[in-house]
């Protein structure tokens, strides 16, 4: 059984701590927007996709316990929520476009006539239900193609050796994982030798989760700190780099985790192919580049301390952007559901 990060039915939403984690397993209860937007800032869930559909699903539950009777009245509360909700984190494009797209719907149900303020709930919400299902179909889709486009170039017996950084998997998601999508894939091919996953300073989403994941699926894994890269790669003979994403510019320049830049340009160096493997809903065509990300900025404490250890000399100055911009240049391919594309190619993926 994959784990489960998000758990959902109808009027009832749940979200696995992930700031508990590996130590402990606690769901927290999601009774509305209030507590999603909480959850997502805290960061007790995060990840792109997860982010949007926890999101997404928190207005749902509120919905369940609306009896408004106009639906214009509805529309115009849900917009507002939406952009509530979109503030918890700001650099995860997937809430963004998931409420731009669900803000569509509405004003198509305004629009008609037929459609009641009953009508209108129930489709909503169904709309929003939907995601958890998309989301997963989509991860099996970039699994399968970025497992084709890392075995198609490949030298020697086959088998590959992957680095990734950050989560990605079902704990990010609504289940099997983007990049880690593309490693469960390989193994489920017989293709994988080890994967390699990183620390990931500050927060450690790689050693306490992913590791967390690989552990539990069983797969072949080795924990390496942020700084070994280098190293990692000139003694492993890396196959291939492969890492998620929380929002692509239209040039294919991409924001993740930090650390992802360094990582990409150590690749380079090695001439080992690095991949984003990221939903089509984490791609921001309306941004001509990376320079126009917004990076979000986290708190000291979470580089000055683990748990409620303090691990930092008190009184020094702390730097934690979240994420960083790795352009495009140093990016082999970008996995979706519809295939992998150059990242000056993303126009064919997003018309
Ligand atoms: O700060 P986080 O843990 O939300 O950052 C997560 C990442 O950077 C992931 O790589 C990205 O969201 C893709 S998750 C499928």
């Amino acid at each position: 059984m994959s784990l489960e990060s998000i758990k959902y039915e109808r009027g009832k939403l749940e979200v696995l701590d992930q700031l508990l984690l590996p130590l402990q397993t606690r769901y927290i209860k999601v009774q509305g927007v209030e507590d999603g937007w909480k959850v997502i800032n805290k960061m007790q869930v995060r990840g792109a996709p997860a982010i949007a559909i926890v999101g997404c699903l928190s207005l749902a539950i509120e919905l369940m316990k609306d009896d408004c009777s106009d639906k214009k009245i509805m529309r115009q509360e849900i917009e507002g929520k939406l952009n509530y909700l979109v503030s918890a984190r700001p650099t995860a494009v997937n809430i963004k476009l998931a409420g731009d797209e669900l803000i569509n719907f509405a004003n198509s149900l305004c629009a008609d006539e037929n459609v009641t303020a009953d009508d209108f709930r129930e489709r909503f919400i169904r709309s929003i239900e939907n995601m958890l299902i998309k989301d997963i179909e989509d991860n099996k889709a970039i699994g399968k193609y970025g497992c084709e486009a890392i075995l198609k170039n490949l030298e020697g017996d086959g088998h590959v050796r992957i680095l990734t950084h950050c989560n990605t998997g079902s704990l990010a998601t609504a289940g099997y994982g983007t990049a880690l999508g593309v490693i469960r894939s390989l193994n489920a091919a017989k293709k994988l030798e080890h994967v390699y996953c990183t620390e990931t300073r500050p927060y450690n989403q790689g050693a306490r989760l992913t590791a967390y994941e690989l552990v539990h699926e069983k797969i072949p894994a080795t924990l390496v700190v942020d700084s070994m890269v280098a190293a990692l790669m000139h003694a492993r003979n890396i196959s291939a780099v492969v890492v998620g994403a929380d929002r692509v510019a239209a040039n294919g320049d991409t924001a993740n985790k930090i650390g992802t830049y360094q990582i990409a340009i150590v690749a380079k160096h090695h001439n080992v192919p690095f991949y984003v493997a990221a939903p089509l809903t984490s791609i921001d065509m309306s941004l001509k580049s990376g320079d126009r990300i917004k990076i979000e900025e986290r708190p000291d404490r979470e580089m000055t301390h683990i748990g409620e250890h303090r691990i930092a000399a008190p009184g020094i100055n702390c730097w934690n952007p979240s994420f960083d911009v790795t352009p495009a240049a140093l990016i082999t391919g970008i996995i979706t559901e519809k295939g992998v594309f150059a990242p000056d190619k993303l126009y064919e993926a997003v018309p």
